[in-house]
């Protein structure tokens, strides 16, 4: 099939857009509130973008809490998603009231960042500290409406040591999940390598 995209007529019961982007990383997104608030929700449009210095994107369908915060505080951290957190990523992403914090919600103790704020997850092995530089609006939506795109600098990078061997990542042993369509996640166990032509 080839549908239309705008009039999004492709004839499934559920859109398949999202099923077709796989798998998407997970930033799990912890911010603080102008009033303190704290809070941390899963984002799967979520990717880097650059780096030296290091570039995240992530996209907010809707005026939702992490991007207020993060608009309100210009800081925020990226907590990576693994396969043990799993049930902890997803109950953070109940739709709860602002001052719920979910890292009680989920039952996740906070570890202080180092470069900003905003705590990060102290059960996660990687982390990344960011702080906020854009709102980039999609002219398709209002621009009060919160689909958007929150970009931010990684300013601190946060591994667990344990996860360093011979002076590289074990990103198998971090076990990241990441998002499909639907209800489907994938696990990162497997990695293959392949060199670049010259
Ligand atoms: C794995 C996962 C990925 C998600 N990705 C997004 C996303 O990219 N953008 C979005 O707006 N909501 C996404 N959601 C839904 C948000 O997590 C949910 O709306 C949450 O309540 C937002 O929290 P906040 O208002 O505290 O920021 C995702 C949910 C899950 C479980």
């Amino acid at each position: 099939m080839l549908y239309d995209a705008m009039r999004n007529d492709h004839g499934l019961a559920i859109d398949p857009f999202k099923a077709l982007v796989v798998p998407r990383p997970i930033g799990w997104i912890s911010s603080i509130g102008a009033d303190g608030n704290v809070n941390l929700a899963p984002y799967s449009f979520f990717n880097a973008m650059s780096d030296k210095p290091a570039y995240v994107v992530f996209g907010s369908a809707g005026r939702k809490d992490s991007l207020s915060n993060i608009e309100e505080t210009h800081e925020f951290v990226c907590n990576l998603a693994t396969w043990d957190l799993r049930e902890a990523v997803n109950a953070t992403s109940a739709t709860v009231a602002r001052e719920v914090d979910e890292f009680e919600l989920a039952g996740l103790t906070k570890a202080q960042s180092r470069y900003v704020k905003p705590p990060r997850v102290s059960e996660t092995p990687v982390a990344f500290e960011c702080v906020y530089e854009q709102t980039v609006h999609f002219a398709a939506h209002a621009k009060d409406s919160g689909y958007a795109m929150v970009v931010g600098r990684v300013v601190g990078v946060y591994i667990d040591d344990r996860f360093i061997k011979d002076g590289r990542v074990d990103t198998a042993a971090l076990k990241p999940i990441a998002r499909l369509g639907y209800s489907e996640y994938a696990v990162v166990e497997d990695v293959f390598r392949m060199r670049r032509p010259d």
